[in-house]
């Protein structure tokens, strides 16, 4: 009975540790993953269709259809946009950004998200994927689907 209690805790203890190590992976949402050499262009970058938080339902709908069809982010950002795509545990030590974290929303300008899309994140399984898999139209309206998994929160 004593080991089992002893072997429960060790394993609980395992896993803090391990889930620790994992949170510590990610980038921290505050750091832009955007070279501040390329800053200013990355914020000159703006959807067509204004803001894209604010971005039309079918524009939204458009986005999502890219997300998880042409684009196949949710490969690694996942359907439920978390991150936790089929190929997300490929890619330690950075997996891929949980989309529905809205301190992370709102840390990031519309071209922040764009500018990554287009160059992809250095040192990450984030490729460039713009003008090669998309072209920059499609590229806005999946900014504005991927700025609608965080719409429940300000
Ligand atoms: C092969 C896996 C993979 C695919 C496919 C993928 N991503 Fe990513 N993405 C990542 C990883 C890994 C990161 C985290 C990079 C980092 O920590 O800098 C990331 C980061 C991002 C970021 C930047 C987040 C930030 O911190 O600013 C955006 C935006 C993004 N992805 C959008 C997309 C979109 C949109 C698609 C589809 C068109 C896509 N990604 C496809 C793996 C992927």
């Amino acid at each position: 009975m004593r080991h089992r209690i002893l072997f429960g805790s060790v394993t609980v203890l395992a896993m803090m540790v391990l889930a620790t190590i994992a949170a510590d992976a990610s980038h921290p949402v505050t750091d832009t993953r955007v070279p501040s050499s390329a800053m200013e262009e990355a914020l000159s970058y703006k959807a067509p269709f204004g803001d894209a938080r604010s971005a039309s339902p079918d524009i939204i709908e458009a986005g999502k259809k890219l997300y998880e069809g042409k684009g196949a982010c949710h490969l690694c950002h996942g359907i439920s946009g978390k991150g936790d795509g089929p190929a997300g545990d490929m890619h330690t030590p950075h997996p891929p950004r949980d989309f529905t974290d809205c301190k992370f929303q709102k840390e990031r300008q519309d071209g922040e998200l764009y500018w990554i899309i287009k160059y992809g994140s250095k040192g990450t399984g984030m490729q460039r994927l713009i003008p090669g898999m998309l072209s920059e139209e499609e590229g806005w309206k999946i900014v504005a689907y991927v700025r609608s998994f965080c719409s429940a929160q300000p």
